[in-house]
């Protein structure tokens, strides 16, 4: 996070978000909770605008994609400066909605609409749909037809590309489930010009996420613009090309790429096209916004492990557990003296409840108040009340005041649905 820094005070060199002390709003909201940095989405968004700004690019959306991080809060923030979203369900579309999202600026995505949700999408004003099966094609025109509608229709195609990321977050490789093979879009094109209520707009692309180089982008993007090619030469209108999301984010140490180079190589892919560009970044929108906030319950030593338990679990984070990943972990009191490794492991009945493993760490101690970095992506939006552990605040700094944008319910709030 850019907005996050100590500054020396009467008690220690304290974790600032912008202009506020994490331990102050600890204080009142209590641990654990997610901390977002108003100015950080502000800028992250920003960033992405000045880069296809920049870079030339005359005609550009971008679509957020709200499953990095629904809180309405910051789908609002980014729906003010101009933000469409992707959403992949008709709660996705709701909660956009809500958020005064332009329906025109939704995309409806997903590998699996129900009609119920093409339905409530299509009465709701939103115009496009990215389709990734026959099957689909032909519920979405039998749905738009009964509502008297023309749905607006990309393919979301799979380009067998390797996003040389973590296995369990590529999408764009032959046997993942997302997409339709690409060599199969020319038939399906023939098939969709003959439908009465769906209109040939664009073709759609994404093709993993947490992606760190320019190649993969290169090598799939080149297949789009060949598509693209192709089907106008077969007479189809492409209007739009949808680029997806799956800019990677600044975890540990990785060397991610630049936004005006990633901007640059889709001006180049779209010279003589004539189309529009979407584009569905989630985790590089939020991620870096966001920090969890939790606190050392107890020390655990044993032969051969040294493990800090803190008041953070899984279920508030399954970022680590679902995929290993890594968030660096920074004492919001900066400590001096000797490090030693310990695993933070939360309270959830799990083996795999473990959020950071052989981590240097100077000195733990119960009450200690610890920030995960890079939590603002896929953190609060997967998270879970498995052991029955409420979910948890998220707060929203803005230079020097904070405010509760999710509270923690009660338990009694939690049984409120079984009754
Ligand atoms: C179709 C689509 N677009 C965009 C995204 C956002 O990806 P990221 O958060 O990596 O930018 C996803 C993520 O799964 C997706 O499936």
């Amino acid at each position: 996070m850019k907005h996050l820094s100590y500054k020396n005070q009467k008690n220690g060199d304290q974790l600032f978000v912008e202009n506020i002390a994490i331990s102050e709003i600890a204080k009142s909201v209590g641990t654990p909770f997610y901390c977002y940095s108003k100015k950080s989405l502000v800028e992250n968004f920003q960033s992405f605008d000045d880069a296809f700004s920049h870079a030339g690019i005359a005609n550009y959306k971008i679509c957020y994609a709200i499953k990095a991080n629904f809180n309405i809060h910051l789908v609002e923030i980014l729906s003010k400066l101009g933000a469409g979203i992707d959403a992949v369900s008709a709660g996705e579309v709701f909660r956009g909605l809500k958020a005064k999202v332009d329906p025109k600026k939704i995309v409806f995505a997903g590998v699996g609409k129900t009609r119920e949700e093409m339905e409530f999408a299509l009465k709701n004003g939103v115009e496009e749909f990215s389709v990734e099966s026959e099957a689909e094609i032909f519920l979405l025109n039998e749905v738009a037809g009964k509502l008297g509608k023309k749905a607006k229709f990309s393919l979301r195609v799979n380009p067998n590309v390797d996003a040389k990321t973590h296995d369990k977050i590529s999408t764009g490789r032959k046997g993942d489930k997302f997409g339709v093979d690409i060599e199969k879009a020319e038939a399906i094109y023939a098939l969709v010009s003959k439908l009465p209520s769906l209109e040939i707009h664009g073709i759609a692309m994404h093709i993993g996420s947490q992606i760190t180089t320019l190649e993969p982008f290169k090598l799939a993007f080149a297949k789009l613009r060949e598509l693209c090619l192709t089907l106008k030469k077969n007479g189809h209108k492409i209007s739009a090309l949808d680029f997806g999301g799956g800019i990677g984010i600044l975890y540990k140490n990785e060397n991610t790429l630049l936004l005006n180079d990633y901007a640059k190589l889709i001006k180049d892919v779209i010279e003589g096209l004539d189309v529009s560009v979407t584009i569905a970044p989630g985790r590089a929108m939020v991620g870096s916004a966001g920090l969890l906030i939790t606190k050392v319950l107890f020390l655990k030593e044993t032969d051969v492990k040294n493990f800090v338990i803190i008041d953070a679990a899984m279920n508030d984070l399954m970022r680590p557990g679902l995929y290993g990943s890594y968030h660096e972990v920074m004492p919001v009191t900066k400590k001096y003296g000797v490090e030693m490794a310990y695993d933070l492991a939360g309270p959830v009945c799990e083996s795999t409840d473990i959020l950071a493993a052989n981590r240097a760490m100077i000195y733990p101690q119960s009450e200690d108040l610890l920030a995960f970095c890079s939590a603002g992506a896929y953190g609060s939006s997967m998270s879970n009340e498995y052991n029955c552990r409420p979910m948890i605040p998220e707060v929203l700094v803005d230079g020097d005041k904070f405010s509760v944008i999710r509270r923690r319910p009660s338990f009694e709030e939690m049984l409120r649905l079984e009754l």
